[in-house]
């Protein structure tokens, strides 16, 4: 980013995508070219930044500047004024609704002011099919260090005093899973992750898998060494394209740059990891349903015992984590146990993503810090209920998808854990 005065960071979220993102872009290249300023003004394709209500959106570093709602049509417009007479468009920013001021600058926006980025640092800020863009931010040194200075038993530590919880659905504590199947000795283990994300309106693991795929995998790799896998399968829903475009080309770099396969940065370790395409079934997002349907069997949950830690893909010991669970990892081993308990509460520490769809006003991408009143989350950063002025009323939130609830109106200060926080499970 240095070689350039300025860099035009274009969303290409999924819904980005869908609102014509590509045609912008190529407009922008156009017109640099056409002004001579191609080689002073960077141009770069990045995963999802969560205001998808605005779409298509473009940031522009250093000054921060975020613009919605682009248009082709304004682009030679757009270029002339801000990157030749540096003057920022201000009809194509966020407008403040009482005074109709416009916020330039992104962090000052009220739907990215609450927000804290973990899971999704890297949203907004790299190229997801360059693994250079993700190694420049420090993207597999946590794996470095699990593999060449940490033995097995010091990473579940680490990951076991983060006290992190799984993100999909149970909240199992992540370390104690691992530790689980780790102390299970077997001639093959599995490590896998879970991309299904049946619920309705949900959204988070996609743009995760989409925006910042190495950090997925980064995940499985420290995850992997942990329990002693040599094994991985991202299943990943076939209705999630772009995710899984991503992650092939995530997966097939890694393998270019010796990051999977044998002999992982000279460690001695081994792993070998895959895609597997759901056909698109809410149980399959079980974890037993979605082992079985890796096999190649019905996608039906069994009872347990035995635990999947214990008898999971064909009978062989396996540890399944969710998307954003996952993604957290790299930094949990690069920052330590206590960085990532410095935010979130006693019992669910961290961060949470969450896709705000339905009658909200800005519906999106958001990471808050774990027990942020629900209240923050509706009002302060989702803009509230669209037609509030007249006299339409916030009734109630539906969290947690098909196994979730619906919260009222008198509970809307209460304190989420997660998004979904009502699926009773074990490992
Ligand atoms: C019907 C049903 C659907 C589920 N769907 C998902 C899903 O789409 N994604 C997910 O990560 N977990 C889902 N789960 C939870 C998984 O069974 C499992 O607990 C989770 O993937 C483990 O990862 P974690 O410990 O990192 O949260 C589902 C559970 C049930 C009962």
């Amino acid at each position: 980013m240095g070689r350039f005065r300025a860099n035009l960071m274009v969303c290409a979220g999924a819904g980005c995508e869908a609102c014509g993102c590509i045609k912008i872009r190529d407009a922008i290249t156009e017109e640099l070219k056409k002004r001579s300023l191609d080689e002073e003004i960077g141009v770069v394709l990045t995963g999802c930044m969560g205001p998808c209500q605005n779409a298509p959106v473009i940031l522009v570093y250093p000054e921060n500047i975020f613009y919605q709602k682009v248009k082709v049509e304004d682009i030679p417009f757009l270029v002339e004024e801000h990157f030749l007479k540096g003057r920022p468009v201000e009809r194509l920013m966020y407008q403040e609704a009482d005074t109709k001021t416009a916020v330039p600058v992104m962090g000052k926006i009220p739907f990215f002011k609450h927000q804290v980025l973990r899971a999704l640092r890297n949203k907004g800020f790299i190229d997801p099919e360059k693994i250079e863009e993700y190694i420049a931010r420090d993207g597999y040194m946590a794996a470095a260090k699990a593999l060449t200075e940490m033995s097995p038993e010091e990473i579940i530590k680490v990951v076991k005093d983060s006290n992190i919880r799984g993100r999909g659905g149970a909240g199992f504590p992540t370390g104690t899973k691992w530790e689980s199947c780790a102390r299970i000795a077997a001639d093959q283990k599995y490590m896998c992750c879970n991309g299904d994300e049946g619920d309705p309106g949900a959204f988070m693991d996609r743009a995760l898998m989409e925006s910042d795929p190495h950090a997925v995998i980064e995940g499985m790799i420290i995850g992997a060494r942990a329990i002693g896998a040599t094994k991985g399968y991202i299943y990943v829903r076939a209705e999630y394209p772009l995710a899984i475009h991503r992650l092939k080309i995530a997966i097939d770099q890694c393998y270019e740059t010796g990051l999977l396969g044998e002999n992982i940065l000279n460690s001695g370790f081994d792993f070998d990891l895959e895609i597997y395409q759901g056909a698109g079934a809410f149980v399959c997002g079980e974890s037993t349903a979605l082992m079985y349907s890796i096999q190649g069997l019905r996608g039906m949950p069994r009872l347990t015992p035995p635990r999947s830690t214990e008898a999971g893909l064909w009978g062989k010991p396996t540890v399944l984590n969710n998307v954003e669970t996952l993604a957290c990892i790299p930094q949990i081993i690069l920052n330590g146990a206590d960085w990532f308990k410095s935010l979130g509460t006693e019992k669910s520490t961290g961060t949470k993503v969450f896709s705000l769809s339905g009658a909200i006003k800005n519906a999106g991408l958001v990471e808050v810090p774990m027990g942020m009143p629900l209240r923050t989350i509706i009002y302060d950063i989702g803009g509230g209920v669209p037609g509030a002025r007249r006299g339409r009323k916030f009734k109630a939130v539906q969290m947690g998808g098909p196994s979730g609830g619906c919260i009222p109106e008198s509970l809307r200060s209460t304190r989420p854990l997660h998004s979904r926080t009502f699926r009773r499970q074990g490992p």
